[in-house]
């Protein structure tokens, strides 16, 4: 596949245009900031000018004639970093203008960034889950602009496979992006469960992250769908059942709790896309 990649130069995107060229896709990163990852090519959008998105959708002279699908990550990837309003205005218009120019352009495979922050993080003791683990069956419960954008792109995703029902659009709803060498500091978080209870002490490998993106790319069958992308374990060495039952002891588990299993459920991301996490902080040295 031809496979243009909105913010290929991020944490996450270099890992995704990594694993896709090596997979034998023809990658261009289309971000606002040139890459430090070699792989693919790279045209500079500003992804907030809709003129823009769908020039680059359309075809770059000495770059690509058409494109087959988009994986869309580029965002300002948290809440905190800049103003809640400028988070909100970027990510939005970019979602918007990468949907609208993808149904301009006849591209009908798009893969994009949802965040696990739409499943009501942060939690603690006074915002507890409502279930555990953690699925994609209850409605988002946004609770920072960064995250209500975010919802409102997985409902705008829905509306555009309603106005175009031969898209297929897959939603990974990404949990916290780790890189190897972020996982130094890994061993500290035993000590004080607190410090990762917000988001029920998940994360995701950048690599799983890749792979994750790339199945969803093959997903077969029109319409959305929204998955957790978390890895397969917790950050902590306690057992994932005790862990539960000390943070959110009203919040009884809804099936029997495996070792150190993931609070964020994969299951779906199993079922529909055959995702497997490949990756834990436990073997890296
Ligand atoms: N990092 C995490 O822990 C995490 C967790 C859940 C979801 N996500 C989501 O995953 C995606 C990737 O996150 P990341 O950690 O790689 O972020 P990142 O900040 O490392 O990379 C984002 C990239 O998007 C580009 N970008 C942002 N706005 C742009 C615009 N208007 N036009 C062109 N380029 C633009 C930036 O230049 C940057 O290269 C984001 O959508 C983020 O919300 C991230």
């Amino acid at each position: 596949m031809r496979v243009a990649v909105t913010g290929g130069s991020g944490k996450l995107g270099r890992a995704v245009v990594r694993d896709l060229v090596e997979h034998g896709h023809d990658v261009v990163n289309l971000d606002r900031a040139p890459s430090s990852e070699p792989a693919g090519a790279f045209v500079r959008v500003d992804l907030s000018d809709y003129g823009q998105v769908l020039g680059a959708f359309l075809g770059v002279d000495d770059r690509f004639d058409r494109l087959d699908a988009v994986v869309h990550l580029a965002a300002v990837p948290a809440p905190g970093l800049v103003p809640n309003t400028a988070a909100f205005e970027n990510n939005i218009l970019a979602t918007h203008h990468v949907f609208a120019a993808a149904r301009a352009a006849g591209i009908r495979t798009v893969v994009w960034a949802s965040s696990e922050t739409v499943l009501g993080l942060p939690f603690g003791p006074d915002n507890p889950p409502p279930c555990i683990p953690v699925d994609e069956e209850y409605h988002p419960r946004p609770n920072s602009s960064y995250s209500l954008a975010k919802t409102l792109e997985e409902e705008m995703a829905a509306q555009f496979c309603r106005w175009q029902p031969e898209l297929t659009a897959t939603g990974l709803r990404f949990s916290n992006v780790m890189e190897p060498a972020d996982y130094a500091e890994f061993g500290s978080f035993e000590a004080d469960p607190g410090r990762r209870i917000w988001n029920l002490w998940g994360y995701i490998d950048a690599r799983d992250g890749a792979q994750a993106v790339r199945l969803a790319l093959s997903r077969s069958g029109p319409g959305v769908e929204v998955c957790i992308i978390a890895a397969a374990d917790t950050v902590m060495t306690r057992p994932s059942a005790e862990l539960a039952a000390q943070a959110f002891p009203g919040v009884p588990p809804t099936r029997a709790l495996r070792g150190r299993e993931t609070l964020l459920s994969i299951d779906k991301a199993r079922r529909i896309l055959g995702f497997e996490p490949a990756h834990s902080w436990r073997d890296e040295g």
